[in-house]
């Protein structure tokens, strides 16, 4: 099991626990996390699992494709050098101890 923490706009946080081999998106709505609504459930096609991410995580994540970097277009909150979609986001034991910030809005 690995441990990420949220922490949401406007401080509050949640962590959980949960296994590698998912993706960040499904684990975080798995976990009834408030701020991520996946709404096309990762198919990459909504951009509403927008989560933003601080170094060192950033550099340990392979790059963002095409693709996310053109869905992160129309993500409704601002989107920050470390903004990925959380569904291209596979969790692996690397990433224990992940610190994921959720924007003020999906919409
Ligand atoms: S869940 Fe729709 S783009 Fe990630």
């Amino acid at each position: 099991m690995i441990q990420i923490r949220f922490i949401r706009a406007d401080g509050t946080e949640q962590t959980i626990q949960t296994a590698p081999g998912q993706s960040l998106m499904k684990a975080a709505v798995d976990a009834d996390v408030k701020g991520i609504d996946a709404d096309c459930g990762g198919s990459l096609t909504c951009a509403t699992c927008h989560v933003m991410l601080d170094e060192p995580w950033i550099g340990r994540l392979p790059p963002a494709i095409p693709d996310e970097r053109d869905m992160l277009d129309f993500a409704a909150s601002p989107v920050e050098p470390g903004s990925r979609l959380s569904c291209q986001i596979q969790l692996t034991p690397a990433l224990d101890g992940l610190v994921v910030r959720l924007p003020a809005s999906q919409y």
